[in-house]
């Protein structure tokens, strides 16, 4: 798997100190509040993971499964279908939307209008990586982990093709992975 990688983008250690300054950050603004944090599966699931626990304020948590990507393309398709909704209503919440990360913002984009008509109070957006160079639609992020080039990165909860997920790590992906398969 790590033959795989062109170069390491977000060591583990830098993953760790990430997730500690943003969850002073949620417990600083966040305090008194509740907030429900929601997590995009699948890419986010390790991300909201270790940031919740860096988090120390009551909070709950909830899961909502999206698609945006096909199986095997890299390039988005403006398309957002949901795969799994929440459980818990968003009426009066103050909610925090957990991302893995932010590329042309149109997952985003759709899930902020979606959550706008259940009435939550407000909504927040965290997300562990951006790729500003690739927005399309120009959502505000309010908490962003780290800032990275545009290219297709792989590991610390992000795949390609369902594989990668698990490296502790953030790495760019050798071209030639996803051009030959
Ligand atoms: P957006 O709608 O284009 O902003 O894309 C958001 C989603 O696309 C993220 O939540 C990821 O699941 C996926 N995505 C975007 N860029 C990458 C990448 O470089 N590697 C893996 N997944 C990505």
């Amino acid at each position: 798997m790590n033959s795989d990688i062109e170069k390491i983008l977000v060591s583990q250690e830098k993953i760790k100190e990430t997730n500690v300054r943003l969850g002073k950050e949620l417990t600083k603004d966040y305090a008194d509040k509740n907030p429900l944090f929601v997590c995009i599966l699948r890419g986010a699931a390790m991300f909201m993971m270790d940031l919740v626990k860096n988090v120390d304020i009551p909070i709950e948590y909830d899961f909502m499964d999206v698609s945006s990507y096909g199986g095997e393309n890299t390039s988005t398709t403006g398309e957002v279908r949901i795969l799994k909704d929440l459980d818990t209503p968003l009426s009066g919440r103050d909610v925090v939307i957990v991302e893995d990360i932010i590329d042309t913002g149109y997952t985003l984009d759709r899930l902020i209008e979606l959550f706008k008509t259940r009435n939550a109070k407000s909504i927040s957006i965290v997300s562990f990586l951006d790729k500003p160079a690739r927005r399309i639609k120009h959502v505000h992020v309010d908490y962003v982990g780290v800032q990275i080039p545009d290219a297709f990165v792989v590991g610390y909860g992000m795949d390609f093709d369902e594989h990668y997920r698990n490296l502790p790590y953030v790495g760019v992906l050798k071209p030639e992975v996803y051009t030959t398969k």
